[in-house]
């Protein structure tokens, strides 16, 4: 049964890794704090009886979500990052996916369905964004400071 599958197949994308580290310390300590938000949205899935508590874990984990977003976007303002606009585009397609989810959830989802969402679309946007994405901002933060 879904529900039984072992729990390590279930956060086997979660675990946070060095090389996912930009070298810029609110932006690597916010991904962290992500990875663990999302960490702990998949376990709290796993025990699915308390709905509500779970509502609350997701609200919190989207809440964190679109203050990093925000945070990031004024770090790419103050250093005139030229992506921007480009990069401020994929958070904001990513906060209606995750919007979608949420109301899914909402509308009556359940924990085992939400968890493989999560795994499948967050999971997968988060690593794959800040390797290849936020990782761009970090390499710029690091040319100017050559410059100087
Ligand atoms: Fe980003
Ligand atoms: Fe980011």
């Amino acid at each position: 049964m879904e529900d039984n599958r072992d729990k390590s197949e279930v956060t086997s994308g979660l675990a946070w890794k060095e090389e996912f580290c930009l070298g810029h310390d609110w932006v690597d300590a916010q991904h962290r704090k992500l990875f663990e938000l999302v960490s702990g949205l998949v376990e709290a899935c796993s025990d699915g009886s308390d709905l509500i508590r779970l509502k609350g874990t997701l609200d919190f984990l989207v809440n964190y979500t679109v203050q990093h977003f925000d945070d990031e976007e004024a770090l790419q303002l103050k250093c005139n990052y030229p992506g921007y606009e480009r990069h401020k585009r994929l958070h904001d397609d990513f906060k209606a996916t995750v919007g979608g989810l949420v109301e899914k959830f909402t509308m009556g989802g359940s924990s085992t369905e939400l968890s493989s969402d999560v795994n499948k679309i967050v999971v997968r946007w988060l690593v794959n964004h800040i390797q290849r994405e936020d990782k761009k901002i970090g390499q710029h933060i690091k040319n100017l400071a050559a410059e100087k």
